[in-house]
């Protein structure tokens, strides 16, 4: 298991942690498939009553690591597709915390979590368009259910950042705190939760999210074949090439 994920299981609380700062805890493929493993393994372990995603108090993840998309697609079932289509059905309570940057699936992620804790320096930014890309995690369907129609197609269609108190005032957060207390409050959230019937917990959860489940399922399929179809495309190729030569990309013509 890389480092680059730290899990770990204590009293019941499956904390779930990036740990690659010097790349801002940018995701790779294989950190994608340690994400989704760990998850599928507390989703059954009798011993994971709660689960805990979070990240440093400066910075939550910078989303998908780029070198890795510049690398093209990986061949069939992507671990991203894995990773989004476990944390979408997870069944037990789940709670994030988050601190800085949380880029392009640091914030989409949010959307299938059950609570969550932003620190005052949170940034929510959804880089898709000024990727050449298109959303992910079935994102494309819980923003407007969540924002309005017309706040999700600004988010997106903008790709401009948001803040803490924003995402508390929309309803994607549901407390902002000093950075360094965020990822203490989400563990005795948790604690909270750890010590409630695992029985009711998992009706509650089944029952809210039941209505919806089948169409996110879908939206994350029909998004993600999307998603890899257009980072071979030039806006994308372009977007990646800027990135890594650390320049402004040039969509003039596309
Ligand atoms: N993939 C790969 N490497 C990344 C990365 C990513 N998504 N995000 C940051 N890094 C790398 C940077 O290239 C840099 O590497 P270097 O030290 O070799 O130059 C290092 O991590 C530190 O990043 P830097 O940009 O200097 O940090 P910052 O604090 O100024 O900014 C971010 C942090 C997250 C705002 C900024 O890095 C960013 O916007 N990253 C890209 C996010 C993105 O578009 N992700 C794709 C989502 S679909």
């Amino acid at each position: 298991m890389t480092q680059e994920i730290d899990t770990r299981i204590d009293s019941g609380i499956l904390t779930i942690a990036f740990n690659r700062l010097q790349r801002k805890n940018a995701i790779t493929n294989a950190m994608y498939t340690t994400l989704a493993d760990a998850l599928a393994a507390g989703a059954i372990d009798p011993g994971v009553r709660v689960a805990v995603i979070q990240g440093h108090e400066s910075v939550f993840t910078a989303g998908n690591d780029i070198a890795d998309f510049a690398k093209g697609p990986p061949a069939e079932d992507p671990p991203v597709l894995r990773f989004l289509q476990t944390i979408a059905t997870f069944p037990k309570p789940l709670l994030a915390a988050v601190c800085g940057p949380a880029v392009g699936i640091g914030t989409t992620l949010l959307l299938h979590v059950d609570m969550a804790y932003a620190g005052e320096n949170a940034a929510f930014v959804l880089p898709f368009v000024d990727l050449g890309l298109c959303p992910e995690a079935a994102s494309s369907l819980l923003l407007p259910q969540m924002l309005g129609y017309h706040r999700a197609a600004e988010a997106l269609f903008t790709g401009e950042p948001m803040g803490a108190q924003e995402a508390l005032a929309l309803g994607l957060v549901n407390k902002v705190l000093a950075p360094a207390e965020v990822n203490a409050f989400a563990q005795a959230q948790a604690r909270k939760l750890a010590a409630k019937p695992i029985s009711s917990l998992l009706e509650i959860k089944r029952l809210m999210k039941k209505g919806n489940e089948a169409a996110i399922v879908q939206q994350i399929a029909d998004e993600g074949a999307t998603f890899q179809r257009m980072l071979g495309e030039p806006a994308a190729r372009e977007a990646m090439a800027a990135f890594m030569e650390k320049r402004k990309p040039d969509f003039s013509g596309l």
